[in-house]
Formats: C-alpha cells, sequence, structure tokens
C-alpha cells in the first residue's frame, strides 16, 4: 500500500513537523508499506526522490507520478503540525477527494485547533479548567479587566498555534503589552489564562476498532519558566514516563483524556495536557497532530506501554484505510 508522509506546513511549526514526518517515514513497516514524504509549503506540495528529483503533487487527486508511473495513495499519515494540517483544512481537502488520513476529520481538527472552541465545546461536561478570557485584534483590550479577571501570573496565548509560538507568561502588569505583541505576530485572535501551579502531565490517546486507548502519562518538569520552545526542543526540560503518578491517579487522567477525545470526536493519535492543580488534573489543550520527533512525548510513550513505534504506525493506518 501506498502511503503519504505528510509533513512541514505553513506556521512556525513547520521544521518540527519535519522531524516527525522524517521518524514516521523511518517507521513505516516496509512489507507493507511504501512511503513517500510530501513537503507542503505555502508554494507547493513536493516529494523528493533518493536521487534529490523534486515532483510535484498533482492537486487533482494527490497523486504523484513518478519515473511515468502514477502513485495513488490509499492512506495519508498526517504529521503536519498547525496550519494547514492540524486545523483542518488539509483534511477538508482530502475529504472531497476521498483519501483516508489519519488524523481528526476536518471539523473536529478545526474546532480543537482552536483553544477557545475547543474549551467552548468541553464547558457543558465538567472538565476542570483554568480560567480564560478570549480576545480579538480588533476588539478594545481592557488590560486591568483581564487581569481581574484571570489573576497573575497569567499565559497570553496565541489562540490557534502550538509547540509554544506566541506564547508569553505575564507575571506584572507592565509585561502583558509585549505578551500581547508576541501572540498577536502569530494569530489575531488570543487567549489569556490563568496560571495553574502543579504537575504537567501529558497523555497520547487514540482510537482502535472503535475502542479508545490512553497511553502511560508524561510529567514534564521544565527547567525553563515553562515548557516553551526552548524546554520542548533544546533539552530544557525532563520528560517522565510513566509520570510518578499512583495507579488510581494515573488512572484518572487516563479516564479524563479519553473522555475528552471522545467528545471531541477524535481519531488517530492525539496528546491531552494537564496541570495537576490542588490535586486535581485540569485540562490545558490536546493536540491533534501531536510531535512525533525523537524529542517528543508520544513515541515515548508508546515505548512505555510496551508497543514499537513500527507496530502502532500500522495500527493507526490499518484503522484509517479499514
Ligand atoms: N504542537 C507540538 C508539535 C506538539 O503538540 O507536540
Ligand atoms: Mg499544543
Amino acid at each position: 500500500k501506498n502511503v503519504a508522509v505528510i509533513m512541514g506546513g505553513y506556521s512556525s511549526e513547520k521544521e518540527i513537523s519535519i522531524k516527525s514526518g522524517q521518524i514516521i517515514l523511518d517507521h513505516l513497516d516496509s512489507h507493507k508499506y511504501h512511503g513517500y514524504g510530501i513537503n507542503v509549503t505555502e508554494d507547493r506540495w513536493y516529494h523528493k526522490t533518493a536521487s534529490g528529483q523534486e515532483i510535484n503533487v498533482n492537486k487533482n487527486d494527490f497523486s504523484l507520478t513518478v519515473d511515468d508511473e502514477k502513485i495513488i495513495f490509499n492512506c495519508v499519515y498526517n504529521t503536519i503540525h498547525g496550519t494547514p494540517g492540524e486545523d483542518g483544512k488539509f483534511q477538508a481537502y482530502l475529504e472531497m477527494i476521498q483519501i483516508p488520513q489519519t488524523s481528526a476529520a476536518s471539523y473536529q481538527s478545526a474546532i480543537t485547533f482552536n483553544k477557545r472552541d475547543c474549551l467552548a465545546v468541553l464547558k457543558p461536561w465538567d472538565i476542570l479548567t483554568g480560567k480564560h478570557v478570549y480576545v480579538n485584534q480588533e476588539d478594545y483590550i481592557d488590560i486591568d479587566k483581564i487581569i481581574t479577571q484571570v489573576g497573575l501570573p497569567c499565559f497570553v496565548k496565541a489562540n490557534r498555534s502550538g509547540s509554544s509560538f506566541g506564547v508569553s507568561k505575564v507575571y506584572h502588569r507592565d509585561g502583558f503589552e509585549k505578551a500581547l505583541e508576541t501572540a498577536f505576530a502569530v494569530d489575531n485572535e488570543i487567549i489569556i489564562e490563568s496560571f495553574l501551579d502543579g504537575m504537567e502531565i501529558s497523555v497520547g490517546v487514540y482510537k482502535l476498532n472503535d475502542e479508545i486507548i490512553a497511553l502511560p502519562p508524561t510529567e514534564i518538569v521544565s527547567e525553563n519558566d515553562f515548557f516553551d520552545y526552548e524546554a520542548k526542543y533544546e533539552g530544557k526540560s525532563q520528560e517522565i514516563t510513566p509520570a510518578r503518578l499512583d495507579r488510581s491517579t494515573t488512572s484518572i487522567v487516563q479516564i479524563l483524556s479519553k473522555r475528552i477525545y471522545k467528545i471531541l470526536k477524535l481519531k488517530g493519535i492525539a496528546r491531552a495536557d494537564f496541570i495537576f492543580h490542588n490535586g486535581e488534573p485540569h485540562f490545558i489543550e490536546i493536540n491533534t497532530n501531536p510531535g512525533m520527533s525523537a524529542e517528543s512525548i508520544v513515541p515515548q510513550q508508546i515505548k512505555a506501554a510496551g508497543n514499537t513505534l513500527k507496530e502502532f504506525l500500522s495500527q493507526i493506518i490499518e484503522d484509517t484505510i479499514k
């Protein structure tokens, strides 16, 4: 079967996505799949052959013509972080041309990638979260009022982004304007969240044959102020898998992760992030195309669950095309 691994994308997370994509390509079972890496850039979508030739994708049917042979894909393994692969756009295109892809469907991806909308969908379900305020670039922003609502310190985040791009932790009112500027550079919508003190926990969740499965949780110990880009990708953090939680707490956060996955109607591998605040898991966000690079959390969790990445990818792909 032919599998296209789409990676790159248009956002600042493109380099991480290429690392994730390379890991996926390296771990596809070669007895079952022919993997083709497809780099998705704003200008063009292309495959680079082993000899270095770059071949553009035919956008009518997402096929490739390699040495006069037309390659039709049975499945797209989607590992684009950010737009257009995590926010539903690429999913919508693939849905239109009827090629199955491994991540959440277009509508679910669009909702989940939008931090405010995701929180709004989860609101009726009694899931603990921090306090948050949403603002649009055109809105009048009353900083004092926001601080009264969320307290200090707080996080100022781009509403639609990942890997901590556009995120600042604000301690004093003085730092607020700069944080707004940082977030608005990434998105014209932002979300301001209260700071929750506590252990940071991340849980991979996926679905096989309609059963939702949670991986062993990871505990994140960051040397930096929060789990920012440097902590994530430049070694400034320690990830402990499985997390140092007792059995019942592990089970509580796994059940919660599965519940959130189910409410949001996701598919494929997702990763839910929480803070244990006052002894209870508070939901931060869920990523529908979590990092799969060597530094990323989900591959560590797959290993801790006693599975190999190769087998895991085969399971996801078979479930996608069945
Ligand atoms: N957005 C990054 C890639 C992650 O969630 O792992
Ligand atoms: Mg994220």
